[in-house]
């Protein structure tokens, strides 16, 4: 069999119309749990439940570098009496939102690489969240850009693109399709408790797109993909245990398991160690080391997870030329925030420059793509 050379040809990015600062959601959420504690003021008073404490806009930059977040409806999150966004359900007959999202994202990546749907075999979806159980939202998006093949889901949490890269990756490789869009609508508002100060400021909501196609066929634009490296170990540290069968457990929506929850702590010192390491070794068994890599895309939940593992990688600080920074701007965008580090800062690479995108998260899932300028 014919192996391919396979690049990431482009990257595309749509951007919500709604913009929260860490202020305008820490004065909602201080004025929710004010309301909130006058209602349980005689409980709190007897000693049968606790105040909720305010949230801190110094609190929030300090602990996350976090500065604001983009998100698809601003007004239900920023209400008091209902902290979360407020969607209109749609007709079957009309585009979903996470498909509308993703369309725009693709066309972007389409557009950039000159590209049209024709030039594409195939579509996953891959987010950290699925807005609906079936038919797959891939088939759904597949059909409004037109595209022939075949398409489908994936969900790895925070590690949905880069675990997405790898398929598109072998299924270029080994010629099973000429070109794979990745589409990443990673609307994550609504499985957030907006409600809870430990994590109410972490989401945001994004759509990242991805073009892999072969090398051959590049016309030598692009980043050719040198490997890739996935790693999972079950944790429980991020969870979230909505699903189908919420229903027949009687369980509610807004009850606090059926929505995102963290050991923040935990996880921050069980994953750093480990997708420094997994980049290492990834490196090392394509004889490189991380000294001579120009760019890391790393996953962006937390500013301080990230100098930590660039500090592991490098033995010093690393430049936000070198590990560049978007979480101020997006907050935590799940599997699309390493992917959009890649979109905003690769253009001034030069040709054969190395760079690496890593993704960690929920699972805990790894995943890395050693990446070299064409
Ligand atoms: N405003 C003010 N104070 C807050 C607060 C808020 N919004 N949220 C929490 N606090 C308080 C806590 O109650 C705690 O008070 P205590 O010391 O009296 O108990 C104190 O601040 C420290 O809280 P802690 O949760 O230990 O903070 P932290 O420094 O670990 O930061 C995270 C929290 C979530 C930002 C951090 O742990 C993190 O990012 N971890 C990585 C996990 C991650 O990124 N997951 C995303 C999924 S991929």
């Amino acid at each position: 069999m014919t192996m391919h050379r396979v690049v990431v040809r482009s990257s595309g990015l749509f951007v919500p119309p709604d913009t929260i600062t860490n202020s305008e959601l820490v004065q909602a959420f201080n004025r929710y749990a004010d309301l909130e504690n006058e209602r349980q003021a005689a409980r709190i008073a007897g000693g049968e439940c606790e105040a909720i404490a305010h949230s801190s806009v110094e609190f929030i930059e300090k602990a996350s570098g976090i500065r604001q977040r983009h998100v698809m409806d601003k007004s239900g999150v920023l209400d008091p009496g209902r902290m979360r966004p407020r969607f209109q359900p749609r007709p079957d007959a009309a585009l979903s939102m996470m498909a509308e999202i993703a369309v725009s994202a693709a066309g972007d990546a389409l557009s950039r690489a000159g590209r049209c749907s024709q030039d594409v075999d195939g579509v996953i979806c891959a987010a950290a969240n699925m807005q609906r159980a079936y038919p797959a939202m891939a088939i759904e998006i597949q059909q409004a850009l037109g595209i022939q093949g075949f398409a489908f889901d994936m969900n790895v949490a925070c590690s949905s693109a880069t675990f997405a890269i790898e398929q598109a990756y072998n299924a270029v490789r080994c010629g099973a399709a000429r070109a794979i869009l990745i589409v990443n609508p990673e609307i994550t508002s609504p499985h957030l408790a907006w409600k809870d100060r430990d994590c109410h400021f972490i989401f945001g909501d994004v759509c990242t797109a991805i073009l892999v196609e072969r090398l051959d066929a590049s016309a030598g634009g692009g980043f050719e993909i040198l490997g890739t490296r996935l790693q999972t170990v079950f944790s429980s540290h991020i969870r979230n245990n909505a699903g189908f069968m919420s229903r027949s457990e009687d369980r509610q929506p807004d009850d606090r398991d059926q929505l995102f929850y963290q050991e923040g702590r935990m996880v921050f010192k069980e994953v750093c160690p480990m997708a420094a390491a997994h980049i290492t070794g990834h490196l090392e068994s394509l004889g490189h080391a991380p000294g001579s890599v120009q760019r890391f895309w790393l996953h962006q939940a937390n500013l301080g997870m990230n100098q930590l593992i660039a500090r592991k990688l490098l033995g010093r600080e690393a430049t936000t030329t070198e590990a560049p920074i978007i979480l101020d701007e997006f907050g935590n965008t799940a599997s699309a925030g390493s992917i959009i580090a890649f979109h905003r800062h690769h253009e001034d690479l030069a040709s054969g420059a190395l760079g690496v995108i890593c993704s960690f998260g929920a699972g805990y899932s790894i995943g890395s793509v050693v990446l070299q300028r064409v």
